[in-house]
């Protein structure tokens, strides 16, 4: 196994390139037969109807009948970028994945960068989270790191992922507005749930509003553990650096570019690759020991806070060239499947109640959005590593399986894989001791909405500062309840006492009279109830 070929940039654009059909001088139907006419349908006579007989004119409208696939349910609107990655140093110390190990390879990658609200034709230089999902093509599998610019997520359990987004799409009644977070329901939700706040100044600073694809940091957001191996567990956060530094819009830019070029962001990655100038980003990790899981003030499972780089610094083992554009758009950066679930020995999850419930919602929307269960035959999605599985069958099957069984335990043999073990590179789950009742309670300092908003807010220089407050007098501003608007000013005053006074003075509401930056451990009303629950056990 070992003396497998090292993963080589170019072996994924061979797998793609085997799936590109070539421009043929003359016009086919779907069968190959040669077309000689496709101006005109054909009639019973020069002014008599169109025949069904007219296989040509059935199949070229059938097609572009069925064009269109559903958009995704967030992350719509994407652009995507082929090119590999490379190691600096080798970290079998610390996970046993072989592309984190071998400094020899080349791992090819394809990334997709979002924004989360607007639909697949919105405009790019919107106030927004922004995706960032890189796809590592490895030879031991498909390892997708599924993450945003920002590091931290408004929610801490899955469950209010739909609340979330339905809140922020467009209002249901009348499918405004389309743009930006300048939103009644929204702001309705949000100020209701307190343990958004941290993410919300996130959202209102300058790094909503990315000068580029090409300057923003990602973030994996979770805690994940690396297992080397020996089996040894640590925790460890993703980080991408971008090479050309973090910049933001000013909102004022911003507003214009989205009115003139709603393709900025698209237009400026495509343009960049063209003209060789290659986006890069290095990988950093901020690696805690296993025994160190209780060492902060807040617990790692908390996907709403993120582990300052003062108390663990970012290493940097590799970077990540981009250097091809997408061949087609449909085909690879519309079809593309990401998903947190998709890992490789070495790489293991942690128990955030929210990433638990991504494992199960990618795959569940992707089997909607693409069609069924063979959405991993999709050229773009197939993993350069061979597939061998007693899958059979379903919508858009592409593979010929040979022979008769299809099943395992068999005592043919024949066609049906074996079991790996794990010293010949199986996925083994970490064997981690969970014991509990059956509950819905979040550990203490899960309460702890504000402190690290407070510490973002602390982080900012003054100009950047300015931002976030105009920036929440315009969204603020445009919210009609006056009630809502006042709940925002009372979490922000748990952020910092100036900060919503500021706030106040732009949105119509009175400053609130004392600091209440200290009140940390408020629970929202989720976990009000859920301390009920609590309390009866
Ligand atoms: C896309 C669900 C939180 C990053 C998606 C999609 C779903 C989804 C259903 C569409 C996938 C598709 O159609 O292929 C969820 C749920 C979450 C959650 C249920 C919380 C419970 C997050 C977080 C991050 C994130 C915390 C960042 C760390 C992304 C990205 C995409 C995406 C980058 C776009 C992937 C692409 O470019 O195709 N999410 N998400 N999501 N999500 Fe999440």
């Amino acid at each position: 196994d070992k003396k497998r070929a090292p993963t080589s940039e170019t072996s994924k654009r061979e797998d793609l390139e085997r799936h590109t059909s070539e421009r043929g001088t003359y016009l086919t139907t779907n069968q190959g037969l040669r077309v000689d006419h496709t101006d005109d349908s054909l009639k019973a006579g020069e002014r008599g109807p169109t025949l069904m007989e007219d296989f040509h004119f059935r199949e070229k409208m059938t097609h572009f009948d069925h064009e269109r696939i559903p958009e995704r349910v967030v992350h719509a609107r994407g652009s995507a970028a082929h090119g590999y990655f490379e190691l600096y140093e080798d970290l079998s110390a610390l996970t046993r994945a072989r592309f984190l190990c071998d400094t020899s390879m080349k791992t090819p990658v394809f990334v997709r960068f979002s924004t989360v609200v607007g639909f697949r034709g919105s405009a790019d230089t919107v106030r927004d989270v922004r995706g960032f999902a890189t796809k590592f093509f490895t030879q031991e599998g498909n390892y997708d790191l599924v993450g945003n610019n920002m590091p931290v997520f408004f929610i801490q359990d899955a469950v209010k992922f739909p609340d979330l987004v339905h809140s922020i799409k467009p209002e249901p009644h009348n499918q405004m507005p389309q743009a930006s977070a300048a939103h009644d329901n929204f702001w309705d939700f949000v100020g209701l749930v307190p343990e958004s706040t941290a993410t919300l100044m996130w959202v209102l600073s300058d790094r909503a509003i990315p000068r580029s694809y090409r300057m923003m940091e990602g973030f994996g957001v979770h805690t994940f553990r690396l297992v080397n191996e020996a089996g040894d567990a640590s925790f460890v956060k993703f980080h991408w650096k971008p090479k050309l530094g973090t910049h933001g819009l000013v909102w004022d830019e911003a507003q214009k570019l989205a009115g003139k070029d709603p393709d900025f962001h698209r237009r400026d990655l495509w343009e960049a690759i063209e003209a060789g100038d290659f986006p890069e980003f290095e990988l950093g990790l901020q690696v805690v020991p296993a025994e160190d899981e209780h060492r902060f003030d807040f617990d790692l499972l908390d996907p709403t806070k993120f582990i300052p780089e003062e108390e663990v610094p970012v290493r940097r083992v590799g970077r990540m060239v981009l250097n091809r554009n997408p061949d087609n758009f449909f085909a690879e950066t519309e079809q593309v499947a990401f998903h947190p679930g998709h890992v490789v020995p070495g790489i293991d999850f942690t128990n955030d109640p929210l990433l638990q419930g991504r494992l199960f919602s990618y795959i569940d929307t992707q089997l909607i959005r693409l069609g069924g269960p063979n959405f991993s035959e999709i050229p773009i999605n197939r993993p350069v590593a061979p597939v061998h599985n007693n899958q059979r069958d379903g919508y858009g099957r592409q593979t010929i399986n040979r022979g008769n069984t299809n099943y395992y335990p068999n005592s043919t043999g024949g066609g049906c894989p074996m079991m790996a073990s794990a010293t010949q590179g199986a996925y083994v789950h970490l064997s981690e001791r969970v014991d509990g009742h059956k509950i819905k309670n979040r550990s203490d300092s899960f309460r702890d909405h504000f402190s690290q908003a407070t510490l973002f807010w602390n982080s900012l220089t003054d100009a950047e500062k300015d931002h976030l407050v105009s920036a929440a007098h315009f969204e603020l501003g445009k919210v009609s309840s006056m009630e809502v608007r006042e709940r925002m000013v009372n979490n922000f005053n748990e952020v910092d006492h100036d900060f919503a006074c500021r706030v106040a003075a732009g949105i119509g509401v009175a400053a609130p009279k004392t600091p209440n930056a200290k009140n940390h451990g408020k629970a929202s009303p989720a976990v009000s109830m859920e301390a009920t629950v609590k309390d009866t056990i």
